[in-house]
């Protein structure tokens, strides 16, 4: 592993715990509501199957001891149950392998629906490429074992106990010779097996690994090349390379060594008893049928016994998933349904001594009051890392204030439908935001109702972004890359502006919205949003003297308080660190 890599590293795969809990399994399965009679059907063909399976040495040495005068009526009851058999397991597999995807589909809907409504803290701890491994990898490790490995093993012993039955009953002293055979077989296999599974589960783990690592390499390409990792993570790839081919190579040799070790055992034990038999058969205890039919057996016991000893392998993989998956499930949602809508329009916002911190005992806001009048701007200053933009998160309901509360008019804010209340609040960011997609698709998205091209150009009008969307190759079908790369910082402010004006949001929150650009796009988007800012309640987090000083009121932010509230002229005069904050920041 491509170990000590600094930053860009992606998320370790953890090893799944050993203890399976058929319960845990069957409580986690239950949630999708499976179509159990899918199973019960498959698993009773399969069953039918492998009965079908035993009885065919039986005719089959029928039709070699009547080799000489064989009746019409034997040989089609052959064919019948063996061609039978056959196509009953295929059904069987058939309906187990149709049950077990409509499983993982529906427990892949079910944590789908999960990850989008888990609040924004989860994401804060968890990193992207776990949780996509739940998604994917997990929930196909539930379905495999679910449709596969626990029918399999049913058939398989039926199989097993069968044949074994049915030998003794034929011939116990040949059934004897192949039972001190097998265990000689599988005591010589075992640690074969147990290296083979181990270096299997390795090969795993490190392709994840590496799978991730490079994801986050590729996605930050921007960063990697701007500050010359080019040769570190060129060596860290390679080292998971030769990580990898170094499993690979060794699993090879295990391969390599089981199959003619097996194939050695087998061949032995085939010819042990063969030439046990082929004794009885010329001293005449034996019959030539009974002897073929016997071998026959010999073989169908074998894979039982390969099947069963996978099957703990098996459990034990699934056990990590199905935890890792149920815990997922069982994590609180932010939405809390069935709540009021509230119109929050000429509504006052207030926060009420608002204490929050994102991590317990690391305290972020501390008894925070504000107020926010309908159709007034409302600033906010300060130094960075005062905790502006965490108010403006917990406006957003992106998380929860540890005490004291929010209230819209009377209404605390918790109690409003989460939907309904976003609906309302339009925020632009530093770094807008975008989907990779189109600048239509970007524009519409989340919205309900359907929009008119005329409707799209006015609010890029109106967001000073109509002249270089016409001027783009395809209008409002240009695809502006993955995160938007295809547009400047300018750019994609306004598309966000312009995302704000077709959603004519109630409360506006503008978090250091023109920070990041030139001075020549950054008059454009200010003059957009000065009018974005006209007939609502905006909440503006400034860096720029000009918004400040135009603001109906300010807040002073430092060290998660409000340490002074005013228009400019009454801050200047009561709160000095405000004072010293506008001569820093603003002196030219
Ligand atoms: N998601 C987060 N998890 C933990 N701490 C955070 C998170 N976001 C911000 N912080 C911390 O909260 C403090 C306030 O940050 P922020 O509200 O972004 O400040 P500002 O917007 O005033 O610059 C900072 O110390 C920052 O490190
Ligand atoms: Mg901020």
């Amino acid at each position: 592993m491509g170990g000590g890599r600094p930053g860009l590293g992606g998320p370790r795969i953890e090893k799944g715990q050993n203890k399976f809990s058929f319960k845990d399994f069957f409580k986690l399965i239950n949630r999708v509501h499976p179509r159990y009679w899918q199973l019960i059907l498959g698993v009773l063909l399969g069953l039918i199957g492998t009965i079908a399976n035993l009885i065919v040495p039986q005719l089959a040495q029928r039709l070699i001891n009547n080799f000489k005068n064989l009746s019409p009526t034997i040989i089609v009851v052959t064919i019948v149950v063996f061609i039978g058999g056959l196509l009953i397991s295929s059904l069987s597999g058939l309906i187990l392998g149709i049950f077990g995807e409509d499983v993982v589909a529906k427990l892949r809907k079910n944590l789908w629906q999960k990850l989008l409504h888990m609040p924004v803290s989860y994401f804060d701890n968890t990193k992207t490429g776990e949780v996509s491994s739940r998604l994917v990898n997990d929930t196909s490790q539930v379905k495999e074992l679910l449709a596969t490995t626990l029918p399999n093993s049913m058939t398989s012993i039926l199989q097993f106990v069968g044949a074994l039955f049915i030998m003794l009953s034929m011939d116990w002293q040949m059934t004897l010779i192949m039972f001190i055979a097998i265990p000689v077989i599988v005591l010589a296999l075992l640690p074969i097996m147990q290296q083979s599974r181990k270096i299997g589960r390795k090969r795993q783990d490190e392709l994840a690994n590496f799978s991730s690592d490079a994801t986050s390499v590729l996605s930050e390409i921007r960063l990697v090349k701007s500050s010359n990792g080019e040769v570190a993570e060129l060596n860290n790839g390679k080292k998971q390379i030769d990580s990898l081919y170094n499993v690979g190579t060794k699993e090879a040799l295990i391969n390599a060594l089981t199959s003619p070790v097996t194939n050695m055992l087998m061949t032995l034990m085939f010819l042990g008893i063969l030439g046990y038999g082929a004794i009885r058969v010329m001293s005449g205890s034996l019959t030539m049928g009974a002897l073929i039919s016997f071998l026959m057996y010999v073989f169908q016991i074998m894979s039982p016994v390969m099947i069963i000893s996978q099957f703990f392998n098996q459990l034990s993989k699934t056990s990590g998933s199905t935890e890792r998956i149920q815990e997922i499930l069982d994590k609180k949602e932010e939405f809390v349904a069935d709540k009021r809508e509230v119109d929050v329009a000429n509504k006052p916002l207030r926060l009420e001594h608002v204490s929050f911190s994102y991590e317990k005992d690391k305290p972020i806001l501390h008894d925070v009051n504000i107020e926010a009048q309908p159709n007034k701007v409302i600033a906010f200053a300060g130094p960075s890392g005062g905790g502006k933009s965490t108010i403006f998160s917990l406006i957003e309901r992106f998380y929860q204030p540890t005490s004291g509360k929010i209230v819209i008019g009377d209404e605390n804010i918790d109690d409003i439908d989460l939907t309904n209340w976003r609906k309302q609040i339009g925020l632009v960011g530093q770094n807008s935001a975008v989907m990779p997609g189109t600048i239509r698709e970007n524009l519409v998205y989340g919205l309900e109702h359907e929009v008119t091209d005329d409707e799209l150009w006015r609010v890029l009008k109106m967001a000073y972004a109509d002249k270089f969307v016409k001027e783009s190759e395809d209008g409002l079908d240009t695809q502006i890359g993955e995160r938007g790369v295809k547009l400047s910082g300018g750019q994609r402010q306004r598309i966000a502006i312009a995302r704000a004006f077709l959603r004519d949001p109630k409360i506006l929150m503008l978090d250091e919205a023109t920070a990041s650009l030139d001075s020549e796009s950054e008059a454009m988007v200010q003059k957009a949003l000065t009018s974005l800012m006209k007939n609502r309640k905006t909440l503006v987090i400034a860096h720029r003297l000009s918004t400040i000083v135009d603001a109906d009121r300010i807040y002073f932010i430092d060290h998660g308080t409000v340490s002074g509230s005013g228009t400019h002229e009454e801050l200047v005069k009561s709160t000095p660190l405000y004072a010293e904050y506008v001569h820093n920041q603003f002196k030219k």
